[in-house]
């Protein structure tokens, strides 16, 4: 799992453009699923047959990473940029970006004396924030308006501490890969589905959930923990297991779905927790409300630090959460 969860998070994927992890991910799950198949909109759909008279589970995991467009690039090289999804400004200075073609860029501030060295307590409004491509000119810049960046992609292990700057969703993507090689003759149809721009507000999950036409959905996802230095208070903790959610910004879980999720846990010794997520949602929330309604509900990886450059999640909360996963769409009904 960390090998491919590795490989995942050095792939070029900001919103609109996850191209490159679908390739990745379509060869990393072919062997495991009996077919493949990519929407209009970019997601990626696998499916398990199971047997005859089961259901059809929806699992989903988005591809996509939080990014910056360019908006503008000034005489002297300097690029103005857009956030694409939530990106956190505080964690901006001094981070390095990559483009589609390679070219890094470097964030500073206008009169980064007073902004950063002097602060006044308030961070710089996105039009402050310029993008250091190290150009010269306009003319030499090697990106044009419209270009889009994401973070640039490392991957460390720490113990159980895994760390990337794309944790949010490439770890519960792994989750799936994950599931998918251990499944072994399932009791029902497991789709596994990739989606698309998430993080501009769940949409990719709204066609692939249609087109499955899904009994039930459950996302994996990121939700924030609760263990730092005077986090707010949430019951969730890094490296005590799945994370089941009851609730977050966008959703009520179906009720029946995540208690079921909570029986297998049990029943299988799953190290798990409960999820009340204050603001923030997943793409279940889409699921939730396709066609007739789907009953949805998520399993949750805790993360540290999410939408920074450098986000945190614990290998065994990972496991934890495939388990959780093969197990209930190998016997549940
Ligand atoms: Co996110
Ligand atoms: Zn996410």
């Amino acid at each position: 799992m960390i090998e491919q969860l590795e490989k995942l998070v050095h792939t070029f994927g900001p919103t609109g453009q996850e191209q490159a992890v679908a390739e990745l991910i379509r060869t990393e799950i072919a062997p495991f699923v009996d077919e493949i198949r990519q929407d209009p909109l970019g997601n990626l759909i696998a499916v398990k047959k199971g047997k005859p008279g089961g259901k059809k589970i929806m699992l989903a995991a988005h591809m996509d990473e939080i990014g910056l467009v360019v908006s503008h690039i000034d005489e002297n090289g300097f690029c103005r940029v857009r956030p694409v999804g939530y990106v956190l400004t505080a964690t901006l200075v001094g981070s390095r970006v990559r483009f589609a073609n390679g070219t890094i860029g470097v964030f500073g501030a206008e009169d980064e004396d007073k902004a950063l060295w002097k602060p006044t307590g308030k961070l710089p409004a996105w039009d402050k924030w310029y993008l250091d491509v190290g150009a010269e000119n306009k003319a030499a810049a090697p990106v044009q308006v419209g270009d889009m960046a994401a973070f640039y992609p490392f991957f460390h292990q720490q113990g159980n501490r895994l760390i990337a700057q794309s944790m949010d969703d490439r770890s519960g993507c792994a989750v799936l890969l994950a599931v998918a090689k251990q499944l072994s003759a399932p009791a029902n149809d497991v789709y596994f589905v990739f989606t698309v721009q998430e993080e501009i507000g769940t949409k990719g999950a709204v066609a692939a959930t249609y087109d499955v036409h899904p009994d039930m959905g459950i996302a994996v996802d990121v939700t924030f923990s609760a263990d730092t230095p005077k986090a707010a208070p949430m019951a969730v903790v890094l490296g005590q297991g799945a994370a089941i959610k009851v609730m977050d910004g966008g959703m009520i879980a179906h009720y029946g779905l995540r208690q079921a999720l909570v029986e297998t846990a049990e029943a299988a010794g799953i190290p798990y927790q409960m999820e009340v997520l204050p603001g923030g949602t997943t793409d279940a929330r889409s699921i939730q409300l396709s066609r007739e309604g789907v009953p949805a509900g998520a399993i949750s990886i805790p993360s540290r630090y999410m939408h920074s450059k450098a986000e945190m999640v614990d290998l065994r909360d990972m496991i934890a959460c495939a388990n959780l996963l093969t197990r209930f769409v190998t016997e549940s009904a």
